[in-house]
């Protein structure tokens, strides 16, 4: 790596010269949002009762996230000195790489998976070794586990995963916190609540576990900016020294608190979702396109080369989609979120209006 003579001024460190941009889609998009896996409603209405009762002398103090954190520990069924709460998993998994990863050092990954990964590890002097999945897009474990090495550092798999769907079992990651022991395996649950399945109740029983949970998605305050990291004391202690005491502000830990309170209100979403999910897969499936089974709250389904006019057609009928075509293994291949089960009835009418625009099939009702 050269230093670029363009540059004028201070110069960045040459790693971050050479780092993709990374700019998400985002912009125009007060239509039907089922681009980002977000909830697509809102969030709980005790977390909108408990943001009107913030005084504004309170915004004056700076956030203390001790008593959230033990809070947050106590439903997880924790010690608070397990649990680190974020701005977002995006800064957990940053803060993450910065703690372990260094020259020499790899992250192992499956890929297609979360981008966030390998632009947090190509800011390091790491090196990310990327392991492809088959075309059925199912975790690559024989040849994940084959990867390791007395370099690998972090293992990070997103479970279940993006853009996928598809989910490693839990006998699967023991196997990796296991064979790799001189490495941190990253247990990234974002989309926990669609899938039911979780390895938190290993956090510090393994030595190597970190888990990493979102509010962005099932709770709706992807805005707030919360994540959580959950792992072994010995582990935490060295995260929490890079860790910014104040990167979770004051009105994410209020509206934190009510959002864990209302379950009620959590378990509604996640069930409208999954009979959402299953009436699209329907749909989809109706429409003879491939789909990849899904533990998420999205599915990823095959377009084919006309992907981008897809996205086009879709975004014209109000429905916005997330063409993953740039993915690995993945060109043609457009992910959708999915909501409610009456925004995936008018999300179907558009895709087979698309389809049927596009010369792709679509029914004729
Ligand atoms: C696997 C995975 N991890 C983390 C995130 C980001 O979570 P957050 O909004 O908490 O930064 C996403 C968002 O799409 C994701 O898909």
């Amino acid at each position: 790596m050269n230093q670029s003579p363009r540059i004028a001024g201070p110069a960045p460190r040459l790693r971050v010269q050479a780092m993709k941009e990374y700019h998400p889609p985002l912009g125009s998009r007060d239509k039907l949002r089922l681009d980002f896996n977000e909830n697509t409603l809102a969030c709980s209405p005790k977390v909108r009762e408990a943001l009107a009762e913030v005084s504004a002398g309170s915004l004056t103090r700076y956030p203390e996230r001790e008593p959230v954190e033990a809070i947050v520990a106590a439903h997880l069924g924790l010690k608070p000195e397990q649990v680190a709460l974020t701005n977002g998993v995006d800064e957990a998994i940053h803060v993450l790489f910065e703690t372990f990863l260094e020259a020499d050092d790899e992250l192992l990954l499956p890929v297609p998976t979360y981008t966030m990964y390998e632009v947090y590890a190509s800011a390091t002097d790491a090196r990310a070794v990327a392991v492809e999945a088959a075309d059925d897009l199912q975790f690559p474990f024989e040849r994940l586990l084959a990867a390791i090495n007395p370099r690998t550092k972090v293992i990070a798999i997103a479970n279940p995963n993006s853009p996928s769907g598809s989910a490693a079992t839990r006998e699967q990651l023991l196997e990796f916190a296991a064979r790799a022991p001189h490495a941190v395996l990253l247990v990234d649950e974002a989309y926990f609540h669609f899938h039911g399945e979780t390895v938190m109740d290993l956090v510090g029983k393994l030595p190597n576990l970190v888990v990493a949970r979102t509010f962005s998605k099932a709770y709706g305050l992807a805005g707030l900016r919360l994540g959580l990291l959950a792992g072994p004391v010995e582990l935490m202690r060295w995260v929490r020294r890079v860790l910014s005491p104040y990167s979770v502000n004051s009105l994410a830990l209020v509206c934190l608190k009510a959002a864990l309170e209302d379950t009620a209100y959590l378990d509604w979403y996640v069930g409208e979702v999954l009979a959402a999910r299953s009436e699209f897969e329907a749909a989809v499936d109706r429409l003879k396109i491939r789909r990849w089974p899904s533990r998420a709250n999205f599915i990823l389904v095959e377009i084919g080369a006309r992907h981008e006019e897809f996205v086009r057609l879709m975004r014209a009928a109000g429905v916005l989609v997330r063409d993953r075509s740039s993915d690995p293994g993945c060109d043609g291949r457009v992910r959708i979120t999915i909501g409610t089960r009456e925004q995936m009835k008018h999300a179907a009418v558009a895709l087979n209006e698309a389809l049927t625009a596009l010369g792709s099939g679509g029914e004729t009702q």
